[in-house]
């Protein structure tokens, strides 16, 4: 396993649609799965997508255990919203390709998916409450939809530059 490094806005590739994986899952999915994981926990954050670490690829990696509670690993190969509600929730979001940015979006309160998990097997079940919000904001990712593309013109631009001079500033220190 491997900690890879996540992309962060404006790099054009989290504006990339990604590929369905073909055929079954194999164990080149299975690592890059694995390395996924691992990013997301150093991070630390609740959910990744590939494209996040530059693959275009139809992989979602999402752990949503609370702090103390035991790891909680979830795998989506080739995930597919096929219903929701029409009540909507908002909730507070982020992002690590956004990171320290915050803000309200309002999504479907419960969405029925379908997917691939880890060893292939095919799951179809409903998602409710964080998981509703986790799951529609990953799978957003593959469609090269951010978070911030919600919000108005002002907000997304004001949080592009922020991130922007965050890393400017990182580097800088690096350097130093
Ligand atoms: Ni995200």
């Amino acid at each position: 396993m491997a900690i890879r490094e996540i992309l962060t806005v404006p790099d054009p590739r989290l504006k990339e649609v990604s590929k369905p994986v073909m055929g079954p899952v194999t164990d080149e999915h299975r690592a890059l799965m694995d390395d996924m994981l691992e990013t997301m926990y150093d991070a630390p954050g609740i959910g990744l997508a590939a494209i996040q670490i530059g693959v275009p690829l139809r992989i979602i990696v999402m752990d949503l255990a609370r702090e103390g509670e035991e790891k909680a690993p979830r795998y989506f190969v080739n995930p597919e919203i096929v219903e929701t509600v029409e009540e909507t929730k908002p909730y507070e979001e982020g992002c690590l390709s956004v990171p320290d940015i915050f803000d309200e979006v309002e999504r479907p309160a419960r969405c029925r998916i379908k997917y691939l998990d880890y060893n292939g097997n095919p799951v179809d079940e409903w998602a409710e409450d964080l998981y509703a919000v986790c799951i529609q904001h990953e799978m957003d990712h593959l469609e090269g939809t951010l978070f911030i593309d919600y919000l108005s013109r002002l907000k997304r631009q004001r949080a592009i530059d922020k991130v922007k001079k965050a890393k400017i500033r990182a580097i800088r220190e690096d350097a130093n």
